[in-house]
């Protein structure tokens, strides 16, 4: 399917999507947001895809956060619909079967760092640049920044961060916890495809199971988590990717996984 603001290429079992609107530093207006939507439904669809990479076009920006310009003029009404609409789109990319890489070249503010959020592991070059400006602009984050950062980072350095309006460079979100690994700009796609190549040729029911499990254990008591993944875990034995997974161990070959 052809989109005007994103694109999406799935090469070797990996899916990418690069948010493309140079215009406005790939800034997510509601076409943005209808097409990540429509791509996220089609990836979940698509049974040979094993990972995601989400990244932005060109070298300045990730993206620069939810359409300023777009959201302007936004009544209350409007401004429900519009973040319905963004934290649809989050939710769609957290509850994927496969895991999400977001692959942070520049800019991911606002909106843009709730992308990177939403994903499972963020990398960024050592141009990247997160933050949470949406109180300079009399709002607050509305694609779920104010919970998905408090998680990550804690809620004191959520809270440094949302109220003081500052953005942090890569390194410092390194260090706070949000970005996993920082890369020269050359590298970062390069790195990202590698995690994403790694990931593929794992048992991907197994990965998805994983998946289910820390998503939705994350936010759970110990007790209920702890049952998550004891039912995950009994549910793969039912898989011929756990027969083929053990078996190439024993034999002392590489599995061949089936995703059945
Ligand atoms: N929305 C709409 N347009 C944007 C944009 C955004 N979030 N970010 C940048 N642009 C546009 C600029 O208006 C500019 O357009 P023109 O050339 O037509 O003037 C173009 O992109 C290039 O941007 P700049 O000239 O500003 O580039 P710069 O290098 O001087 O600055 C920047 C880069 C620091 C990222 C700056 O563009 C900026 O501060 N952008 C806004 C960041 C922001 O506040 N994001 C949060 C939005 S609110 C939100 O996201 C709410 C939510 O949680 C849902």
């Amino acid at each position: 399917m052809p989109y005007d603001n994103i694109r999406l290429e799935i090469q070797g079992g990996v899916a990418t999507l690069t948010i493309e609107r140079p215009k406005a530093l790939n800034a997510l207006n509601r076409s943005t947001l209808s097409e990540l939507d429509a791509a996220l439904r089609e990836l979940a669809q698509n049974e040979e895809v094993r990972a995601l990479i989400i990244t932005g076009a060109g070298e300045k920006a990730f993206v620069a956060g939810a359409d300023i310009s777009e959201m302007a003029a936004l009544t209350t009404a409007q401004a429900r619909r519009f973040a319905a609409l963004g934290h649809r789109v989050m939710h769609m990319i957290e509850a994927l079967s496969v895991p999400s890489i977001a692959a942070v070249n520049g800019y991911a503010l606002g909106g843009g760092c709730e992308l990177a959020m939403a994903c499972d592991l963020i990398y960024a070059s050592e141009r990247a640049r997160f933050g949470q400006p949406e109180v300079g602009l009399g709002v607050i984050p509305g694609f779920g920044g104010t919970q998905r950062l408090a998680r990550l980072v804690g809620r004191a350095r959520a809270m440094e961060l949302i109220f003081t309006a500052e953005p942090v460079d890569a390194a410092k979100a390194k260090e706070i916890g949000l970005v996993l690994e920082v890369l020269p700009p050359d590298k970062l796609i390069e790195h990202c495809r590698a995690v994403a190549a790694k990931i593929a040729a794992r048992g991907p029911l197994a990965v998805a199971q994983a998946k289910r499990a820390i998503v939705f254990g994350v936010d759970a008591d110990l007790r209920s988590a702890n049952e998550l993944e004891r039912q995950a875990f009994a549910v793969l034995f039912g898989t011929e990717d756990q027969r083929e997974g053990m078996r190439a161990f024993l034999e002392k070959r590489p599995p061949v996984f089936k995703s059945r």
